[in-house]
């Protein structure tokens, strides 16, 4: 049986309105950027920034209660891939810092994440974060009207390969709208096994690459949300939430 795909096609008027609530969510980012991630500091009170400037905005965190998970934000620290909840660990010099958000304005989903240097980086790290970010790029590059889904995790794997880093599988960039996922399912490799349809205008995608310095194997830890690499070595996570138009690829979560 052929996998149904129920991808949501968003008008132009409906790409604006997601266009706002993502302008909303890089404002966050913005903040956070403002020095708040510096040894020291909890994963928790960096939630709590992030908690207060959505519900400022008047927006609405949509992790919260996802599922039944407990924070605004994930915030996942180096070995820490994805879905790390903010809590009592405190950042040292030398950590990388994963933080991911979502909004909700106007009913409209906004995803987006960046890896967040505290202090001084190895460069082995620093490379690893650069390289996922520009992997994300690659990806981006490829949301175009015509290409496949497939066009997209075979653009943004490619560096991967050639730094023999760990592509994470088990976990999927996604169609956002008005739930936080919605199809397509956006692997970040060339996989032959989901479905891969092709690419519309009116389709949004948000694509998020996770690469691991060590293998791709990864596991969740007892609080059944944190994603950690299986062999500890540090991952990296970007995600933007992005339009395809008929100009192209539009990220609407660019900072
Ligand atoms: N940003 C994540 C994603 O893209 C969602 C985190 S799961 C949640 O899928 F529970 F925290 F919402
Ligand atoms: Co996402």
């Amino acid at each position: 049986m052929a996998w149904t795909q129920n991808i949501n096609i968003k008008s132009k008027a409906e790409v604006e309105l997601m266009a706002e609530s993502c302008a909303d969510l890089v404002k966050v980012f913005l903040e956070l950027r403002k020095g708040a991630v510096k040894p020291g500091v909890t994963t928790r009170e960096l939630d709590a920034i992030v908690h207060d400037v959505i519900v400022g905005q008047g927006n609405i965190p949509s992790f919260m209660g996802y599922h039944g998970y407990p924070a605004s934000s994930c915030i996942s620290v180096n070995e820490e891939v994805v879905h790390g909840i903010p809590g009592d660990r405190v950042l040292k010099d030398g950590d990388v810092v994963g933080i991911d958000i979502g909004l909700i304005k106007d009913g409209w989903h906004a995803d987006s994440a960046e890896t967040f240097f505290v202090g001084d980086i190895s460069p082995e790290v620093r490379e690893l974060c650069e390289t996922t970010e520009a992997s994300l790029r690659d990806g981006i590059e490829q949301a175009r009207a015509g290409n496949r889904v497939s066009d997209i995790g075979k653009a943004i794997e490619r560096r991967a390969r050639e730094k023999n880093y760990g592509v994470v599988e088990v976990l999927v960039g996604h169609g956002i709208g008005t739930s936080l996922h919605e199809d397509p399912q956006v692997p970040n490799y060339e996989c032959f096994t989901m479905p891969n349809p092709k690419l519309e205008v009116g389709m949004v995608l948000a694509l998020e690459p996770m690469f691991n310095l060590g293998t791709k194997q990864v596991r969740t830890l007892a609080d059944e949300w944190t994603v950690v690499t299986k062999d500890g070595s540090v991952s990296a996570h970007y995600e933007h939430t992005v339009a395809i138009t008929d100009d192209g690829p539009r990220v609407l979560t660019d900072r």
